[in-house]
């Protein structure tokens, strides 16, 4: 059995976006329709195991309440990875995303560091306002790695963090 890999990861995002839901599916396989507002952060730590490797994931689910948002970087500053979820029947306004496209000099996670776009609420595709391949194109430009997936179904959650785990070097 390979010793676990310890990495911090910071979830980012606009209020109700979903990430406490895409954690809570990533950590318990739950989900619950009327998930209340995270009031400043949350903390859950679950193990992703790879042919190769354990990465255990710490994980701080921020608040994304515009009252909360002078914490969020006390949160991401010392992550190693991160995951940045937007829903894609809203318009994209994260501002992290925003500071991320304008100043990449000043961004705070260093090159090494592992950050994933997440469109959430998949399963409400008949509502989609958000093109894939906008998104997609986006990411790809930024060197975000890049996945749609439903909290609510399960659908391709998993997936998220796994990719940002198969990138964790063995120490
Ligand atoms: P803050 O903590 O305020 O930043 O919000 P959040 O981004 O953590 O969102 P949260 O997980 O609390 O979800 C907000 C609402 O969206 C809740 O009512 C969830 O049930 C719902 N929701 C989350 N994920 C999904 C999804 O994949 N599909 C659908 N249909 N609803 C979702
Ligand atoms: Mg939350």
């Amino acid at each position: 059995q390979p010793k676990p890999v310890q990495v911090k990861l910071v979830l980012l995002g606009e209020a109700a976006v979903g990430k406490s839901s895409l954690v809570l599916r990533f950590v318990n396989n739950e989900f619950h329709e009327n998930k209340e507002p995270t009031i400043g952060a949350a903390f859950l730590t679950q193990k992703c195991r790879l042919e190769d490797k354990i990465i255990k994931f710490e994980i701080w689910d921020t608040a994304g309440q515009e009252r909360f948002a002078s914490l969020a970087p006390m949160y991401y500053r010392n992550a190693q990875a991160a995951v940045v979820a937007y829903d894609i029947t809203k318009q994209v306004s994260c501002p992290f995303l925003h500071a991320l496209s304008k100043t990449p000099q000043k961004h705070p996670f260093k090159p090494k560091h592992y950050i994933a776009l997440v469109g959430n609420k998949l399963d409400l595709e008949s509502e989609r306002t958000v093109p894939t391949e906008e998104a997609q194109a986006y990411a790809t430009e930024q060197g975000l790695l890049f996945t749609e997936a439903s909290a609510k179904t399960g659908e391709y959650v998993m997936e998220v963090f796994t990719e940002i785990a198969k990138k964790i070097p063995l120490e």
